[in-house]
């Protein structure tokens, strides 16, 4: 059965660790410097339709690195542009390579093409959720402070897609998640309310972010407006500056805490220069693991 990565809400704990595990011995062996070839002969489409530094050089490079090939198309370069019925774009794809790598607007956009596609689809974020980005940031801080089982983490700002990716790897998993959000930007209610019922360790929303930073081992944030809400920059700008990352934020959780940053960051909007640039912040290592986590599913989900 062809396995689609669409949300991390349909794998189990064990699916989900077996990715950071499996990406965890690549990253070791990429630094030995062993070549891989078990993706030889295998292609994969990457279809974006918003624009991207990391995700997309991450996937094509670890697509190359074990051996296997990529054709990138913009929103410029299909017939989705002009309005081609996903159903159809999704079966044609799946004649022609071994995988879809999807980043896009809506969740159901994913979801469709997955639902008519016989190969695999793997979500590189939408408006709803980004996957991928928060297996390799679970992985940075399992490597940086060890099970997350143990920790407490914090997530500052808009309850946006990685938010709500946050949300259900924290009810997966088992780790205790507080998000810190201005009122009226908080997650997806329905995932925050599935995720609240499932989960074994306690999963809240605050409005005071020093709240949410107190005790915390990593904070966690992202820019004001996502990709799509350019729109709205200027009145978020005013909204969310209590909720900036600096260093009077972090001085009230501790120096035992790390920040996460997924990256593009905005400096001086959700985060200082000097935080994300300082000791405390991880954020280039948690960019890297984005190409080891990577290969990690690319791995599973094109060769099982
Ligand atoms: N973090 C992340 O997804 O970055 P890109 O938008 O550059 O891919
Ligand atoms: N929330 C951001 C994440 C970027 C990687 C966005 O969707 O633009």
């Amino acid at each position: 059965m062809t396995t689609h990565l669409l949300s991390l809400g349909n794998f189990t704990k064990e699916q989900l660790t077996g990715y950071i595990n499996r990406a965890m011995v690549l990253k070791k062996e990429a630094r030995a410097g062993l070549r891989h070839q078990q993706l030889a002969g295998k292609t994969i489409g990457m279809i974006f339709e918003k624009p991207s530094t990391r995700t997309r050089v991450s996937f094509e490079s670890a697509m190359y690195d074990l051996g296997g090939q990529v054709i990138y198309l913009s929103s410029r370069d299909t017939q989705l542009a002009r309005n081609e019925p996903l159903k159809d774009m999704a079966r044609v794809m799946a004649r022609y390579v071994d995988g879809l790598v999807v980043r896009t607007f809506g969740q159901e956009i994913v979801d469709e093409l997955a639902r008519y596609s016989s190969v695999p689809v793997i979500n590189a974020l939408t408006d709803l959720f980004h996957p991928c980005q928060i297996l390799s940031d679970i992985m940075t801080v399992i490597e940086e402070k060890g099970p997350i089982e143990d920790l407490k983490i914090a997530w500052i700002g808009d309850g946006n897609n990685m938010a709500n990716t946050w949300i259900q790897a924290a009810a997966i998993i088992g780790f205790e998640l507080i998000l810190a959000c201005p009122e009226g930007y908080d997650p997806d209610s329905d995932i925050l309310i599935a995720a609240q019922n499932q989960a074994t360790r306690p999963i809240t929303i605050v409005r005071d972010p020093r709240e949410a930073v107190r005790e915390a081992d990593v904070i966690n944030c992202d820019v004001w407006a996502s990709m799509g809400q350019e729109n709205e920059q200027k009145e978020r700008e005013k909204i969310f500056q209590p909720f900036q990352v600096n260093s009077a934020l972090l001085a009230a959780s501790g120096p035992q805490t790390i920040v996460l940053h997924c990256l593009p960051a905005h400096r001086e909007e959700e985060i200082t220069e000097e935080v994300l640039e300082g000791e405390q912040c991880v954020a280039f290592d948690q960019a890297e693991n984005k190409l080891h986590i990577h290969k990690a599913i690319l791995e599973k989900h094109l060769i099982g």
